[in-house]
Order: C-alpha cells, then sequence, then structure tokens
C-alpha cells in the first residue's frame, strides 16, 4: 500500500484589488498598546531563543507578529494560525548565516537579490521543520508555513492572503520607533533619511490598505517623537 499523500493546508485568496481592503476594524494605534495576545505560541518562542539573538530577531519578530494578529484582525478570512506562526519564525534563519556577512552582503548594495537573503529563508525553513512537529503541528501546516518563509524577502508577489500579511507585518515593525532605532544602523541612515525612506518605498510596498493606514499613522508618530523635521 502506498501512503497517501497529505493534503495540503487550505490558505485563502488575495483579492486582486490594491491595496486589499480590510474586511474587519483597523487599529492604527501605537503597537505598544497591544502585544501580541494568548501563549499558545510560547513554546515555538523557547524552542527558537537561540535564533532570536541574530540580526535583532528578539525585538523584531515579536513586535512584527503584534502587528501580524492586527493586520487578521483586519482580515478575518485569514487563517490567523498560519499567519502568527510564520511571522514568529520568518526570520529565524539569519541565526545559522555567517553573522559578518548579514550587514556586509545583506544591507548594502542590491541587497534584496544577495545569496545571503536566500540562505536565510532556506534556514528559516530548516528551523520550523525542526522545530514544529514536536510541538504537535502537522506536517501540511508546516509545510505552509515553509511556503511562506521560503522567499518572504525574495520573491515577488504574494500567493495567498496569509502570504500578504506576514509581509506586510514583516515591514510593519520599521514605522514604530522601536524598528526606526535597530533598522536606521543597519542601513547606516540616520533617523531622518531612513523614515523618509520608509515614506518613499516601503509604504509603496505594502500589500493591505490596514497596513498602508497602520504605517501612516505610525510614520507620523515616529517623526514628531524623533523631531526628524528639525534634526537633519
Ligand atoms: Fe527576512
Ligand atoms: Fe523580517
Amino acid at each position: 500500500m502506498t501512503a497517501q499523500p497529505a493534503q495540503a493546508h487550505r490558505t485563502a485568496d488575495l483579492p486582486a484589488e490594491r491595496p486589499v481592503p480590510a474586511a474587519g476594524p483597523v487599529d492604527a494605534s501605537p503597537i505598544s498598546l497591544t502585544p501580541a495576545a494568548g501563549d499558545d505560541l510560547d513554546p515555538v518562542w523557547r524552542s527558537v531563543v537561540t535564533e532570536t539573538r541574530t540580526r535583532g530577531n528578539d525585538i523584531h519578530l515579536p513586535i512584527s507578529l503584534a502587528y501580524a494578529e492586527r493586520l487578521c484582525d483586519a482580515h478575518p478570512d485569514a487563517d490567523r494560525l498560519l499567519v502568527r506562526v510564520a511571522i514568529l519564525l520568518h526570520d529565524t534563519g539569519w541565526g545559522r548565516v555567517d553573522e559578518s556577512r548579514i550587514i556586509s552582503e545583506g544591507f548594502t548594495g542590491d541587497w534584496r537579490k544577495a545569496a545571503i537573503r536566500f540562505e536565510h529563508e532556506k534556514q528559516g525553513c530548516i528551523i520550523a521543520r525542526e522545530v514544529l512537529p514536536g510541538l504537535g503541528y502537522a506536517e501540511p501546516f508546516v509545510d505552509a508555513v515553509c511556503a511562506i518563509i521560503d522567499g518572504h524577502d525574495t520573491r515577488q508577489d504574494a500567493y495567498s492572503l496569509e502570504d500578504a500579511l506576514v509581509r506586510d507585518a514583516d515591514r510593519l515593525w520599521r514605522f514604530d520607533h522601536a524598528g526606526i532605532a535597530l533598522a536606521s544602523g543597519w542601513f547606516r541612515m540616520d533617523p531622518a533619511t531612513y523614515t523618509d525612506r520608509l515614506q518613499a518605498e516601503i509604504i509603496p510596498e505594502l500589500i493591505t490598505a490596514a497596513a498602508v493606514e497602520m504605517a501612516s499613522a505610525d510614520l507620523g508618530r515616529s517623526r514628531a517623537l524623533l523631531k526628524t523635521a528639525v534634526i537633519r
């Protein structure tokens, strides 16, 4: 008897309209007011503590998870657990690549196409496959998580609503002042220049209207807080 192939985990279709309109409530208040809720993912966090110690993942991942949960509120059709687990793990692969190459290759030149970008995606999938099955996550679910992690930085388009929400959550954390503080240094930019870049380059990349609304609100608050109009 041959084994039946495991059924693929169902994902929601990504509407064609851009930005994708929200179907549920949009919360654009400061992200610190709504940390990621629940403790169901605590075992996953505990499994990747080592990998969170690289490239600011212990700041980026929990903040992006909080944004991902807001995006799921705005898009109730999305598989919430898939989005949450995928955003939690998406960058853990940075913990297993050559750290000296992260800044030298990962944030300069054509950084989106740098080999180290592909490597951190591949390593992230390996980590997901190491960690999730032992915590009770079914194989089709793990496959769906890896499908999002693989290519999250290097693939041009999102292929599902869940993939799109992970991509938006991955960008949204940069608009909070904690994200600006950390990521401006990676790009060797002062905060004013970095916030200009967020406005010009990152907002147009956002897929959902909810993310655009949150990013714009955060950007206004962060610019005021950091006095970027004056300190430039
Ligand atoms: Fe990444
Ligand atoms: Fe990321």
